[in-house]
Parts: C-alpha cells; sequence; structure tokens
C-alpha cells in the first residue's frame, strides 16, 4: 500500500511544471492599490502581492466607451524602471503613470506576475494576478466645483475611517489629505495595513488620491526612515505644493513635537533644521506664479503654529513659518495634533488667515466654488461641529501683494 502512494506521489511530481513545482501559494494581490500624488498629467498607484513579482498597470482614457466597452480606449502598458532595471522580485509595487491628459479620467488595472527564480542568466516566471478595473481623474487647474476633506490624529484606528464614510462618502472628494498620526508609531507593515490603509482602499483609495502628511507619530518606531515610501511624492520630500482647481495646496512636514535633544529621539532627530529647510522653501513657494496667481490658498501640516503648550515644535514652525505664511495672503491653515476642534478666524488673532485644528474622528468636508470655499466639520457621530465660508480674494491691485 505504501508502495503505491510513493510511486503515486513520484508521479504526480513528473506531471508537475517545475513553475508549479516551485510556487509556495497562490499569487495574490493582498493590500491596495491605491492612489497617491496626483497631477495634472501623472497618477501614482501602489499595491501588494503576497509573492515576489514583476508588475506592471494597463490603462486607457475611458472615452470611448461605446467602441471599447471596457477600457474606452486601447490599453497602454505602465511599468516601474530605475537607473535601466524594471522593477522586480518585489511584493510591494509602486508604479507612476505618466504622459497622461490634464482633467482625465482613465480606466486602469494593475498586473504582478511571480518570479519563482532569480538567477543571474535565468529568470522563471510563475502565474500572473490582475485586479479589477477602476478609474481615476487627473488633476486640473480648471476645474470648478469640486470638493476635498481633511482627516487627522486617526491612530490607526481603522473603524473611523468606515464611520466616516457611513456619514457621507469618502470617494465623492477629488482628494483626501491624511493629516498626520494616522499611525502611532511604525513598526511592521501590518500595522499600515490595519491601521488604515485597508479601510481606505475599500472607501476611496482605489480610485480617489490621498495625499499622506506626516505627522510627529509617524518619526517614531524602527521603520520610521521608510514610511514615506508608501505614499511617495516625486519630488522625493514630504514638503510640496499641489493645484487642483483654482487652490494652490501647500504641505509640510512639522516634524516632532519636542525637542530634537530629548531623551526619548534619543539623538536620532534632526527636526529644527528640518523645518529650517522648509522655511526657506516656503519662502519662495508664496512668490511663485502659481501659488499669486491662485484663487485660493490652503496650507496643511500636522503641528498648529501654537498650540497653547510649551512644546518646541509648535514653538519653532510658528517662529519660523508664521511669519511667511503670515504675508502671504494664505486663506486657511488646517492642523491636528490635538484631538480637539479649534477654530480661529482670519485677524481673530496672531494671524493673517484663518485655521482649524482638527479634532479626532471627524472630517473637514470642503466645497470649492468660484465664489468661496464652504467648509463643514463632520464626526463620526454625524453631527455639524462647525461650518464657515470663506469668500475669494480678490486682489483690486498690484500692491496687493
Ligand atoms: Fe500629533
Amino acid at each position: 500500500m505504501k508502495k503505491i502512494a510513493y510511486s503515486q506521489i513520484i508521479l504526480l511530481v513528473l506531471l508537475l511544471t517545475p513553475n508549479q513545482l516551485l510556487a509556495q501559494n497562490d499569487l495574490k494581490i493582498t493590500h491596495g492599490p491605491y492612489l497617491v500624488d496626483p497631477a495634472e498629467d501623472a497618477m501614482t498607484v501602489v499595491w501588494f502581492t503576497n509573492e515576489n513579482c514583476v508588475s506592471w498597470i494597463e490603462y486607457a482614457e475611458s472615452k470611448n466607451s461605446s467602441t471599447f466597452p471596457t477600457w474606452g480606449g486601447y490599453p497602454e502598458i505602465a511599468k516601474s524602471s530605475n537607473q535601466g532595471l524594471i522593477d522586480a522580485n518585489t511584493k510591494k509595487h509602486v508604479i507612476r503613470i505618466k504622459d497622461l491628459e490634464t482633467g482625465k479620467t482613465y480606466k486602469y488595472r494593475v498586473a504582478s506576475k511571480e518570479i519563482l527564480k532569480f538567477g543571474p542568466y535565468e529568470v522563471l516566471y510563475g502565474e500572473t494576478v490582475v485586479g479589477d478595473i477602476s478609474q481615476f481623474t487627473t488633476l486640473d487647474p480648471a476645474a470648478t466645483n469640486f470638493s476635498f476633506g481633511v482627516i487627522a490624529d486617526l491612530h490607526e484606528d481603522a473603524k473611523i475611517v468606515s464611520d466616516l464614510n457611513k456619514i457621507a462618502p469618502l470617494n465623492v472628494y477629488d482628494l483626501i489629505f491624511l493629516n498626520g498620526d494616522i499611525l502611532s508609531w511604525i513598526g511592521d507593515e501590518e500595522r499600515i495595513f490595519n491601521g488604515f490603509l485597508d479601510a481606505s482602499v475599500e472607501h476611496f483609495a482605489k480610485e480617489k488620491p490621498f495625499i499622506y502628511i506626516r505627522g510627529n507619530h509617524e518619526t517614531r518606531g524602527a521603520n520610521a526612515r521608510g514610511i514615506m515610501s508608501y505614499f511617495p511624492h516625486s519630488s522625493g520630500k514630504n514638503y510640496y505644493s499641489i493645484m487642483h482647481g483654482d487652490v494652490h495646496f501647500i504641505v509640510m512636514d512639522s516634524g516632532e513635537d519636542k525637542p530634537d535633544a530629548h531623551p526619548v529621539y534619543a539623538g536620532l532627530v534632526d527636526f529644527d533644521s528640518f523645518r529650517s529647510e522648509q522655511a526657506e522653501w516656503l519662502r519662495k513657494e508664496v512668490q511663485s506664479e502659481s501659488f499669486r496667481n491662485a484663487g485660493y490658498r490652503v496650507v496643511i501640516f500636522h503641528m498648529p503654529l501654537s498650540d497653547d503648550s510649551t512644546r518646541h515644535g509648535p514653538y519653532d514652525i510658528g517662529q519660523k513659518w508664521g511669519p511667511i505664511l503670515n504675508q502671504a495672503k494664505i486663506d486657511l491653515v488646517v492642523n491636528g495634533h490635538k484631538h480637539r476642534y479649534k477654530r480661529t478666524d482670519k485677524n481673530d488673532g496672531e494671524y493673517s488667515f484663518s485655521t482649524v485644528v482638527l479634532g479626532k474622528r471627524m472630517i473637514l468636508d470642503t466645497k470649492v466654488s468660484d465664489q468661496d470655499l464652504t467648509f463643514s466639520v463632520k464626526n463620526t457621530e454625524g453631527e455639524l461641529v462647525d461650518s464657515f465660508t470663506i469668500q475669494k480674494y480678490e486682489p483690486t491691485k498690484a500692491s496687493d501683494w
């Protein structure tokens, strides 16, 4: 009996292809895809597989759906390569689709092919897995009547994403800003997936891009130095601007709250100089044509410029960024960090712009029109925490600048 069973096993092994012998598990897309770093002419897509793969994206402009019912057009292929080598043999897949048209909707799906063996002169491929067809729209400076959302301080409570989605679907926003302390510290990858990412993919991030702004908590933990590679920006920086519709968005990284020399950082942080570096960038950014010609200017970063405490971080950004923003015709600065909602109106205090400090379990819902920005702050209970409007600033003469 034993002899027959043994020969059956031998026969089965002989019938299997080398690829099937090497494959350990069924190939799966385990997380994503999600969209980051939106631009007028590009979009970055990120996803994960359970095995090492080489990956690509199939995409097409969805304009001829009667002629091409599935894709709308002939699908093109986007891959990612660096220094002549196509990204391969990895479970994390990051591909930027480039040369897109402004304000156009594209259909896309991700695809990954398993690499069973990666020898110097022989690569053995396994199965290919493809995702569902989804779609995204590139940014457009001519967009009118759109909306964006800001959420802060999830602290790995992914249920907040689902609860907010129940109050109002999150996939209505053209952009969602995740304004820091979305994670409490950076350890293994599962914390990212379970903490907010899988819930975000489920509710919006497959089809609407998010902008991940680092908070002080995301600077902590053994893997903090790699966290922004999950939400990469093509500038390679954590501070940059985005133009969509008539809104010039500036996002910045306020760093840690305590002094760099504090013992909890063990001599491993350098945020004073990082905040100075951003001040230099900001000084130039507010002089840029795009910033000066924008109808609205919204600045988003995690820690408030002054937070009624003696914390060093907020004090440092208040000293370094506050004066530049004060002279720059900013409409609104949006922060988080305090876990308590607070709004100050333009010229109410020491700043020439309005400020919002978001609390936990809430979203800043913003409607952009030709005339004004209309803000509603809603919490996960469905309550309207606050609402206000900012009229478009129309300079009447050059000296207004
Ligand atoms: Fe914080």
